[in-house]
């Protein structure tokens, strides 16, 4: 039988969620939260894909946005919101307000000159504070690394004058197991428990990779039962991105050409820069199904986008049998950090957005066309 990733029905290029693995990744965070007490929230960032909001619903406490727009998508899940962005101009802030809950300045300059306006929408006001602890194996992702213009430092929040500030927002880590967390815990204790007694939230941030296979979720949940014993008027949040949409679905791709310079390079229907863009930034090798490194299976060859761009291309892969134009090439994982950050980079085609459902029904959510690509220039 065909895999499911041939459905004539799903349009290519594609991403596809799968809800099924949604959902169990849901469900894993409800058992944290029941058995720990704390909130989980959504970082819009890493996943934005709204046709799901209702299942996210489900099971999370809320969404966390980056900047107005994220927080008024945000909103579609219901219940909390908080935004966190590096700095906010006062001409949006009347707007910000009528869509969070929280808060968190990223400078007190930045909390003394929103403050009034928070406080007249009863919005809760919170610092985003640095404790300068690294966990982030890639320094394009380190918030914490020397040098950081992201988050207050402790020498920098002592004497100040902290009157209406109810929470501290921490955020150090990447894709980081439960160790991580406790370690980052302890250095947050160490710097700034001192202004716990005032508080009434912490958010520990994303990079909480609970989702991951091998996660000892056990050891967090006993991380943050110890933690909210110690403090246990602090409502804790962590707002992961990653971990809510890892491994729920793949790209699906299409071999357009096979070209040959040093060995075959198939070119696919998609663009790596502006489909999933991490994989040239970060980078990282994205895995491929029935696929291998290069030389372990019989036919080896590079892929490479469809734009202009040179370096649009992935390393070496090896397949049991020779590629053929016209053949999907499905690259897993691609729900996080991909529709996110997607471009129209050259007019090529924008995957389609489609969801597997739990009973294996493909439904195809959006297409693109020529009119979103103009929409986005003028
Ligand atoms: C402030 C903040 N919160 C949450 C997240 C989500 O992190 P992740 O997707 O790694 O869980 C990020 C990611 O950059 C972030 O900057």
């Amino acid at each position: 039988m065909p895999h499911w990733t041939n459905n004539p029905a799903i349009p290519s290029p594609c991403y596809v969620l799968e809800e099924a693995k949604l959902i169990a990744n849901l469900k894993l965070m409800q058992d944290v939260q029941n058995a720990t007490g704390v909130d989980i929230i959504l970082a819009l960032k890493g996943f934005s894909m709204w046709s799901c909001f209702d299942l996210v619903s489900n099971y999370l406490q809320g969404g966390t946005a980056s900047a107005l727009w994220e927080a008024k998508l945000a909103k579609r899940i219901g219940k909390q919101v908080h935004a966190f962005s590096p700095a906010f101009k006062a001409a949006e802030m009347p707007e910000i307000v009528q869509e969070v809950d929280h808060i968190s300045f990223n400078s007190v300059a930045q909390f003394l000159l929103h403050k009034d306006v928070c406080a007249q929408a009863n919005v809760s006001m919170g610092l985003r504070v640095n404790p300068e602890h690294q966990e982030a194996d890639t320094p394009l992702y380190d918030p914490c690394a020397p040098g950081s213009r992201l988050g207050i430092t402790a020498a920098q929040l002592k004497g100040q004058d902290l009157r209406d500030v109810e929470g501290f927002h921490i955020h150090a880590l990447c894709e980081c197991d439960s160790y991580a967390t406790e370690r980052m815990l302890n250095a947050i204790e160490t710097q700034f428990s001192s202004y716990f007694p005032k508080l009434k939230w912490l958010n520990l941030g994303g990079g909480h990779l609970m989702t991951k296979h091998g996660y000892n979720i056990e050891h967090l949940v006993r991380v943050l039962n110890n933690f909210k014993a110690k403090y246990p008027h602090l409502h804790v949040i962590l707002e992961p991105g990653s971990a809510v949409a890892w491994q729920t679905g793949p790209l699906i791709a299409e071999i357009v050409d096979i070209v040959e310079n040093n060995g075959p390079i198939a070119i696919l229907d998609i663009s790596v820069t502006a489909h999933m863009p991490d994989v040239l930034e970060m980078p990282y090798r994205p895995s491929i199904k029935d696929a291998q490194e290069a030389d372990e299976l019989a036919f080896t060859y590079r892929l490479g986008g469809n734009s202009c761009l040179a370096g649009d291309v992935l390393p070496e892969y090896s397949f049991a049998e020779p590629l053929e134009v016209g053949q999907r090439i499905v690259f897993e994982d691609m729900m996080h950090y991909t529709m996110v950050k997607t471009s129209f980079f050259n007019g090529v085609q924008h995957p389609a957005i489609g969801i597997l459902r739990q009973d294996g029904k493909f439904d195809l959510i959006r297409e693109f066309t020529y009119e979103d690509f103009l929409g986005r220039l003028s």
